[in-house]
């Protein structure tokens, strides 16, 4: 097949700390990002125009709800490529979805991220990295991460980023649920839950968290995840409180919401521990689905053509 093929990765969040509201919309933020192997492919090909298709996990496998029309953020960031560097837009994007969607776990950023540099490459318009991460904060908070990837500490909206230095592997275990949740109704219900404080609120970086990190200390990185967005996303979701739970008690050295949820995510002490928390788990019935992941990976890159998201799945004009 021609064209070329870019992977991204899903993130979890460490430390999301939320500030207060600000007048553009969005809140402040100390967001310890961490990139983790679970990744969707992003297919650039020639094409009259822009236009997306989107598959499932595997070959045949049903596309997830994924928006096919101008909203989809590869979609967008095709679109602000080409207008940036003046090139008419001329792309079929072909995304192979892995990264659950709506999960918090900003896989519609992953396929943005992934979209500018396919189309990069296919264009040859050769974008220096710094321009293309200005592209990317444009389409969203969490899509400069997506390019950057490892382990980073966004702080702003979440795009302005400091690599965190950190040793070793992580080991992951997430609890997919049914359906998604909306970034923005979380947001609010967080605001909602703070009540009168909601606009004093100071996000703080957390000491313990980043000791953990430089220590590749598994045990200690478990107790300090945090996320301010949890109990908006609990009281939105209150069975996530039982998948939670379940995690702790199957072994998992720490359990929190990732950004705005739906999905929990576990961190275990080795891959085999993942394996049996997946499991149980599964056995338990509490989430539609269970993947396991390590991290820190590597933000968005070109892969060979080998392993290529394929043509196919629902297609649009976008
Ligand atoms: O950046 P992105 O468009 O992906 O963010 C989705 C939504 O999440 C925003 O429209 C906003 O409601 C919320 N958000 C926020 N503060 C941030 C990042 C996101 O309120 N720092």
């Amino acid at each position: 097949m021609s064209g070329v093929t870019v992977r991204a990765p899903a993130k979890v969040n460490l430390q999301l700390a939320v500030g207060a509201p600000r007048p553009d919309g969005y809140h402040d933020l100390i967001n310890v990002f961490h990139a983790v192997s679970l990744c969707d492919d992003v297919h650039a090909a020639p094409a009259d125009g822009v236009t997306v298709s989107v598959e499932g996990p595997r070959p045949g496998a049903p596309a997830p709800e994924v928006p096919l029309d101008g909203t989809n953020l590869a979609v967008r960031a095709a679109h602000a490529l080409a207008e940036h560097v003046g090139l008419p837009a001329e792309v079929h994007l072909t995304i192979r979805k892995r990264i659950p969607v709506a999960g918090g776990m900003a896989g519609g950023s992953a396929d943005a991220a992934a979209a500018l540099l396919a189309c990069d490459a296919l264009w040859g318009t050769g974008l220096p990295r710094d321009e293309l991460e200005e592209l990317a904060a444009g389409l969203g908070a969490d899509v400069p991460f997506a390019l950057a990837g490892g382990t980073a500490v966004g702080v702003g909206r979440g795009d302005r980023l400091t690599p965190v230095l950190g040793r070793g592997q992580f080991h992951w275990v997430f609890a997919i649920a049914e359906g998604g949740l909306s970034t923005p109704a979380v947001y609010a219900e967080c605001d909602r839950l703070r009540g009168a404080a909601a606009g004093e609120v100071t996000p703080e970086p957390d000491e313990a968290l980043m000791t953990a990190l430089r220590r590749g200390d598994a045990k200690a990185l478990g107790r300090a995840l945090s996320n301010d967005l949890q109990d908006a996303a609990l009281a939105l979701r209150p069975a996530l409180a039982q998948t939670l739970a379940a995690g702790v008690e199957h072994g998992a050295l720490g359990a929190v919401v990732s950004g705005s949820g739906p999905t929990c995510a576990f961190l275990v002490a080795t891959p085999e521990a993942g394996l049996d928390l997946a499991v149980a788990l599964s056995a338990l019935g509490l989430c539609r689905d269970v993947k396991r992941a390590s991290g820190p990976v590597p933000g968005a890159r070109l892969v060979e053509d080998g392993a290529a998201a394929g043509r196919g799945g629902r297609t649009d004009r976008a």
